[in-house]
């Protein structure tokens, strides 16, 4: 049942390039130029925002597509934890989309904040795993992220599947919006077909993977630090890190490193830095000179152009491959998760069912 492999979490990771590539054909046209929606469409003209509401992992899909939606479609985008939300009861216009994003479908806070929005957005949109699950049965529309059952407590196709229907739904509302021309985006969609063998690719660096993770499995306190689509990200891979092998770990955007963590870096806190060479990598390249001038131990994850750029005493360099940027953080995930995971196998920690807790949270 776990196909071969050691951990349900293992067999999940391993199967993303092929649970994407079948969930980017159910959504794009055979030609590769149009993305196909459920009839009754969605129509991003009459939106001028959107709050999109979830939990956990589900919730840094969000704060990775709000980068998306800002830049590329010029929607504004509020992103908020469920359990925030709900009870701060924040004003809805009738021209917002609330976008609700979980795994399970049952997750109570999540519920709860869909629930709330009910009669005052216009739209109720669920990007579900479980298509049967009430979040997806009380939306206007349910969007199925189709990664198949995900069995291990850390998600990690999920949200690799999350990005990619948060990714198309951007480039729709670009579309829609008219700020996006046909040729741009079929130019994004062929990438992003393209992108299953990227992900391959990420997939086979797993000996440097278990050589950093056992440098990781040392340490008491990992930072991760990432920019701009990359952020997100970094709380993700701290989350996963905490989630399954105990380690504390925290994400920050780069920019905020000298704003308090900082004081945090000496020779026995490695910082993970999750940095593709794009217009913003020097800033990303001063912040690990501020962390090498600590005695700090930066592990960076970045492509060939970036580990040249980077210069000498980087710890450790692990290697992906090149991606256009707008689809640099579903790429990036995988080191995320496998540090993560190769980290917990070298404590010998219960990889698939961590200790306090649940796959699905029902109860607030
Ligand atoms: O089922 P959901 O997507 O609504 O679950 C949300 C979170 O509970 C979930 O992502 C949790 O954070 C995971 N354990 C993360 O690995």
């Amino acid at each position: 049942e776990k196909g071969g492999h050691k951990h349900f979490m293992a067999k999940e990771i391993a199967e993303q390039p092929t649970v994407l590539a079948d969930a980017i054909s159910h959504y794009v046209s055979t030609d590769g130029t149009a993305i196909t929606l459920p009839d009754g469409g969605l129509d991003f003209t009459q939106y001028d925002r959107i709050v999109m509401v979830a939990c956990g992992t589900a919730n840094y899909a969000c704060l990775t597509a709000k980068y998306w939606f800002e830049q590329i479609a010029r929607l504004p985008v509020e992103v908020d934890i469920a359990s925030e939300f709900r009870y701060r009861e924040p004003p809805i216009t009738a021209r917002t989309l609330a976008i609700f994003v979980s795994q399970s479908g049952e997750t109570a806070d999540t519920l709860a904040a869909l629930r709330y929005c009910v009669d005052k957005a216009d739209k109720i949109l669920s990007v579900v795993n479980v298509q049967e699950s009430s979040i997806a049965r009380e939306s206007d529309m349910a969007l199925p992220i189709l990664a198949g059952t995900e069995i291990g407590v850390a998600s990690t196709k999920a949200f690799t599947c999350q990005l990619n229907v948060l990714a198309l739904l951007a480039l729709k509302a670009a579309q829609d919006r008219g700020v996006m021309d046909q040729q741009t985006l079929s130019d994004h969609l062929s990438a992003l077909r393209n992108l299953p063998g990227l992900m391959n690719q990420a997939l086979g660096t797993a000996d440097a993977m278990k050589s950093a993770a056992r440098k990781l499995a040392q340490a008491q306190d990992v930072l991760f630090l990432g920019r701009g689509a990359m952020f997100p990200l970094a709380l993700e891979g701290a989350l996963k890190l905490k989630e399954i092998s105990y380690i504390h770990a925290e994400g920050y955007a780069s920019g905020e490193l000298k704003h308090g963590p900082i004081a945090l870096v000496d020779k026995k806190v490695p910082v993970v830095v999750i940095a593709p060479s794009d217009p913003l990598f020097d800033k990303s390249v001063s912040n690990m000179q501020e962390v090498m001038a600590r005695n700090g131990k930066v592990i960076l994850v970045t492509d060939s152009k970036g580990a040249k750029d980077a210069g000498d005493g980087v710890w450790q360099v692990l290697l992906m491959p090149e991606i256009e940027p707008f689809l640099a953080p579903i790429l990036y995930a995988i080191p995320a998760q496998l540090l993560a995971y190769y980290t917990a196998v070298a404590k010998g920690t219960d990889v698939d069912q961590p200790r306090n807790l649940a796959k699905s949270v029902t109860v607030e």
